[in-house]
């Protein structure tokens, strides 16, 4: 999704505003742009379709646009196509504002008719540019007014960032439900939509709140209400670093990302066991609520609506509470049956996608408590839920996530675990039991890495088909649905996921000779019933992986092709199974010569609904 940056300070800010634009490139873009103030007070604009890489070309990598105030953007196209006009930035028709802008105007079909028939014309088909008219039409030599008068006239959802001829050294920002960081220089300011933008910059940080706009200045940063009062901030420490940002010898961030994994899950789970026993110190539930709600909500979308499919079957196991899991987009428009009987979960690596938001606040509104579990430190969801529970994944940079789900996994399990206890629904040996065998999944996940090294062998058989189905049962069922999901995410290879139980209603209709069939078999309970269900398809001509354990004779008999992974508790398997497949889609796509970090049309954070 869009990406917004700018600076202002004693060194030149073109090459800084390309730099925070790169390290942006991974949410998606299909255009970028900057402006930068020059020593004659002109705005100097420069915007490409394409890849920054463009952008560094045509700007010389910055040095034709010289001056020390500047904003960028990466656009994702919304209104109007991805051309060089719709990119941002948006200049007033007398250039004396420019403009950019992350989100959606939704009122501004009727603003743009307004500033027309005020006299003013517009360039391009966005949204984004009525707001560069709007402060001009409202300027009297007070910027402040300006924005203020203009902000109470936008709907919807916005970072901005706004430069003016008039004051070269300032930039003004604003936002509403779109996330905006301010990053504290010396001498020198930033801000940005996503802190992997600042860190090579600045650790230190503001995060600015819903109805907040700023004036930054080189020396000064003042934060106003929505009325222009100003707000004391605190700034915040940001503890990722830039190597973790930074691809450190892999060919690719999500390879990078895969293997990270066993770490990753390691920090999320070690430093909440506590002598014996699950300490989340982030949230505050007492046996007595649990055992008063009638029912858990987990909503999410994307991989983390699937995190929750596959942790349902634990909490349900061990807490016996039923969990319903909903896609945000469906659960915030389905005038959903929740109150305070409720507790929902909501899922989010990035803590800012638009319909997880709304989710949220739909079953606030209607008295759930949240919990939100959340890979990104100060991102709305983290602070509009109840209680958050970080995923410590540290920085996700490729587009199709692979640690923010397994840390969202191994968040719900600690969870369920620790709502038995509380609940007393799990009996001292059994939890002790359990606990062991969450301690041992980073160790397993490597395990699955390292039995898998080979699985590039096995993709250069499968990448030439045009469609791949995924069937497995009950937690299985879960994996198929994330492993189907991140082979089209980044190969384009049409991959379906089916409850096998479900094929013969249909699905299997479309099997016939050589369709791959990837059946996952971890499942001890539903372990014959999968069988069936290969032999069905095998029948038909289907080749068939499975995924499954060493010690599963009769399967390994069955298939054309096995993938191994290590014998894990099967409430837990969930977490290890798809490893190996998130390694087949990564060298699928690889073979297919797939743009695996920035899969086309995708984004890593959908900020907009
Ligand atoms: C996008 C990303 C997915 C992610 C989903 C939800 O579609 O490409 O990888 O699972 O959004 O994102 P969130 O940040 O809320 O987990």
């Amino acid at each position: 999704m869009c990406g917004i940056v700018g600076y202002t300070g004693f060194q030149q800010a073109g090459p800084i505003l390309l730099e925070g634009l790169k390290r942006l490139e991974y949410r998606g873009y299909d255009s970028a742009g900057i402006a930068v103030i020059n020593d004659k007070r002109q705005i100097l604009i420069s915007k490409v379709t394409g890849r920054i890489a463009n952008l560094c070309e045509r700007t010389q990598d910055g040095s034709s646009c010289p001056g020390n105030a500047g904003i960028g953007h990466t656009r994702w196209a919304t209104h109007g196509a991805p051309t060089d006009t719709n990119a941002h930035p948006h200049v007033s028709n007398n250039g004396r504002f420019a403009v950019v802008h992350n989100g959606i105007i939704e009122n501004y079909l009727s603003l743009r008719k307004e500033l027309v028939a005020n006299g003013y014309h517009f360039e391009s088909e966005t949204d984004t540019e009525v707001v560069a008219h709007l402060i001009d039409m409202y300027y009297d030599g007070d910027i402040k007014k300006a924005v203020i008068r203009t902000l109470s006239r936008l709907r919807g959802s916005y970072a901005l960032g706004v430069i003016c001829q008039e004051q070269p050294e300032k930039l003004y920002v604003a936002r509403e439900a779109s996330p905006l960081i301010l990053g504290v220089g010396v001498g020198e300011n930033y801000f940005a939509s996503d802190v992997t933008a600042l860190v090579s910059y600045t650790r230190n940080a503001i995060y600015l709140e819903d109805g907040e706009f700023a004036e930054i200045t080189p020396d000064s940063i003042t934060v106003y209400d929505c009325s222009g009062h100003p707000v004391q901030k605190k700034v915040t420490r940001i503890t990722w670093d830039i190597q973790a940002a930074e691809k450190g010898g892999y060919e690719h961030f999500m390879l990078k990302e895969i293997m990270e994994q066993p770490a990753a899950v390691k920090a999320t789970i070690a430093p909440r066991i506590k002598d014996g026993e699950i300490v989340l110190d982030d949230i505050e539930l007492t046996g007595e609520y649990l055992g008063s709600i009638d029912k858990i909500v987990i909503t999410a979308c994307g991989s983390a609506y699937y995190a929750g499919c596959a942790g349902k079957y634990a909490i349900e196991k061990i807490c016996r509470i039923p969990v319903q899991v909903e896609l945000a987009s469906e659960l915030r428009y389905s005038d959903p049956i929740i109150d305070e009987r409720t507790l929902l979960i909501v899922l989010s690596q990035s803590g800012e996608t638009a319909d997880t938001i709304a989710a949220m606040k739909e079953c606030k509104r209607r008295g759930a408590k949240t919990i939100a579990i959340v890979n990104v430190v100060g991102s709305t969801i983290a602070k509009e839920a109840d209680h958050t529970i970080y995923t410590w994944a540290g920085p996700e940079i490729a587009v199709a996530t692979t640690k923010g789900y397994t840390t969202q996994l191994a968040v719900l399990y600690m969870f369920s675990l620790y709502a038995a206890k509380k609940l007393g629904r799990i009996g001292e040996e059994d939890y002790l039991s359990l606990l062991k065998k969450l301690k041992s999944l980073p160790k397993q996940i490597q395990e699955a890495i390292d039995m898998n090294s080979s699985i590039d062998r096995m993709a250069k058989k499968y990448y030439n088909n045009s469609s791949i189905f995924y069937i497995g049962r009950n937690t299985d069922y879960a994996i198929a649905l994330e492993g189907a999901l991140k082979m089209k995410e980044i190969s384009y290879i049409h991959a379906e996921s089916y409850a096998a139980g479900e094929l013969k209603h249909g699905t299997i209709a479309l099997i016939s000779d050589n369709q791959p069939v990837i059946a996952l078999c971890c499942n001890q309970s539903v372990m014959e019933k999968t069988m069936s269900n290969i032999v069905e398809v095998k029948a038909r001509g289907a080749k068939v992986v499975a995924v499954t354990f060493r010690e599963n004779e009769k399967i390994v008999s069955l298939a054309d092709d096995v993938i191994f992974v290590p014998n894990v508790e099967t409430l837990f398997s969930a977490i290890v199974e798809i490893i190996p497949l998130q390694l087949l889609a990564y060298y699928v796509a690889r073979e297919n010569g797939c743009d695996i970090d920035k899969p086309k049309n995708l984004a890593k954070s959908v900020t907009v609904e």
